[in-house]
């Protein structure tokens, strides 16, 4: 399994830190939400905050866009040059256009279903994609419980996903913990994104990780 640690959970007073202990505990990207105010009802951060996420990281970025108008949020944050960016279905009318268009940013396309949304939405995009990412969760908050219908979700991700284009990832985010995990292990997931269960662990990032792998 790999792991993305989401830095929602960081302490922001002390990004680059916490930025580099995930890196240093053995995590596979680093998982930033990007959230706009209107899609979401919550604010976070902008390519300034970002980039300094950047320098400290050692691992690439997963940038999670949680924002209206996904297009103009690709050119901000495109010099920092992540492995994927991530953008919601539901606010794309034309999807297929805006995977290309992080592609030939050198970048590697995913985009991401609310818990509403099925699978067959974007089974026609599947070949063009690098990951598909899944919420269990109501995108805006981290700590929220785990909405268990996304393991059937995944279940028939996956399946389409072997028709199509085995390479692409499925990836699942919002309250992943050492217990679902195992579940979505089984369906097919490769990877799992984790903000409270990797930074609050009372043994620490480097254990929590190593219990999500
Ligand atoms: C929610 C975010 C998640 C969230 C995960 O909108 O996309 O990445 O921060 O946090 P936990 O693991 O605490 O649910
Ligand atoms: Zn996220």
């Amino acid at each position: 399994m790999l792991v993305a640690p989401s830095i929602l959970s960081a302490d922001f007073g002390y990004l680059a830190r916490d930025v580099e202990a995930i890196c240093e505990g053995g995590c596979d990207l680093v998982h930033v939400d990007v959230m706009d105010g209107h899609f979401v009802p919550n604010l976070t951060i902008g390519p300034v905050v970002v980039e300094a996420v950047a320098k400290a990281a050692t691992k690439p970025l997963d940038i999670h866009l949680m924002v209206e108008n996904s297009s103009f949020f690709i050119d901000l944050f495109a010099p920092l040059k992540p492995g994927y960016i991530s953008f919601h279905i539901e606010e794309e009318k034309h999807p297929h256009r805006l995977i290309q268009k992080i592609r030939a940013l050198g970048i590697k396309p995913a985009i991401t279903l609310n818990p509403h949304t099925p699978p067959e939405a974007i089974e026609f995009l599947l070949e063009d994609l690098d990951m598909v990412l899944l919420m269990s969760v109501n995108p805006g908050f981290g700590g929220q419980k785990f909405i268990p219908s996304v393991i059937e979700k995944a279940k028939r991700l996956k399946a389409m996903i072997e028709k199509r284009n085995p390479d692409c990832l499925i990836e699942v985010d919002g309250g992943v913990n050492d217990v679902n995990v195992k579940e979505l292990e089984a369906v097919g997931v490769d990877v799992v994104v984790a903000g409270s269960f990797v930074y609050k662990h009372p043994e620490g990032i480097g254990k929590a990780i190593s219990l999500l792998k």
